[in-house]
């Protein structure tokens, strides 16, 4: 059982309430999705999944249910071993009628565009999007067999080209989900809308990435608590970037 604690108590039941808590607004809307360990460590032995609970995992796939598109770096997708995106036929349905594709298409990150074409990730009834280079074209032209290439730089992707070109094709509600490096460069960019990381009830020590990998952040960044969650012990948090209207 989900219970929301903040900004007013509820409990929530069910898949489809689940889905409602997580609605993106209209427009242009960047959400990304992270479990940490309590010491804000993002993998255990190159996985997220030590990490993550049953809660998580709701709140993952209701996130899911949700976006027009799921944003994910190509460092995520070789080291979790990305599968096609799979939803309940019921969420497809009120997929439907938001007027959404019955799943959201991945959308993967890469400069190098390093990836397997047999890789699993390719292996869906559609093709992912690849934002990549120049350079990871002509490095790996057989992607443009199992992906719809997108050209976002000549060296190195540059974010805000890649999200303008989801939103372009009317993908305004994306979901990131990593990794640290991705979420650090939509952070950089200062395209974060908002930031749903749930708290594992773990503590993992050293050795381990975090949330926003090793690279530093020139200025602290502050959010605000938008709203809170708990489940089984996992404290599950959205938290808003605060900008000026
Ligand atoms: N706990 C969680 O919620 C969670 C979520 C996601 C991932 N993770 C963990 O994070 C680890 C991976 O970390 P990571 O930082 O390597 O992940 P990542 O951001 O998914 O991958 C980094 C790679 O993705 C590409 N990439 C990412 N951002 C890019 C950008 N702005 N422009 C161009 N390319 C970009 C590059 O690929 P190329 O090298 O191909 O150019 C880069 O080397 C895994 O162990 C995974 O389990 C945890």
């Amino acid at each position: 059982m989900m219970r929301r604690l903040y900004p007013t108590s509820a409990v929530v039941s069910g898949t489809e309430a689940l889905e409602a808590e997580y609605l993106h607004p209209a427009g242009r809307h960047v959400r990304a999705n992270f479990v940490t360990s309590i010491d804000g460590m993002v993998e255990v032995g190159g996985r997220s999944s030590p990490l993550s609970g049953p809660a998580d995992r709701d709140a993952f796939m209701a996130m899911r249910a949700v976006a027009d598109v799921i944003l994910v770096g190509a460092g995520t997708v070789r080291e979790e071993r990305y599968g096609p995106v799979l939803l309940e036929p019921a969420v497809e349905d009120r997929r439907r009628s938001r007027d959404q594709a019955p799943t959201p298409p991945l959308a993967i990150v890469s400069n190098r565009a390093d990836l397997n074409p047999a890789a699993r990730v390719f292996a869906g009834e559609s093709k992912p999007l690849l934002l990549t280079t120049d350079e990871g074209v002509a490095a790996h032209p057989d992607l443009a067999g199992v992906a719809e290439v997108v050209v976002c730089g000549d060296q190195w992707v540059e974010i805000a080209v890649a999200v303008d070109a989801l939103v372009d094709r009317g993908l305004t509600g994306v979901l990131c989900e990593g990794g640290p490096t991705l979420l650090r460069s939509l952070i950089g960019a200062d395209l974060l809308d908002e930031l749903c990381w749930t708290v594992a009830p773990r503590l993992v020590g050293t050795g381990h990435r975090g949330l926003l990998g090793d690279q530093v952040l020139p200025d602290p960044i502050t959010l605000r608590l938008d709203r809170v969650y708990e489940s089984d012990g996992a404290l599950l948090t959205c938290y808003a970037r605060g900008r000026e209207p």
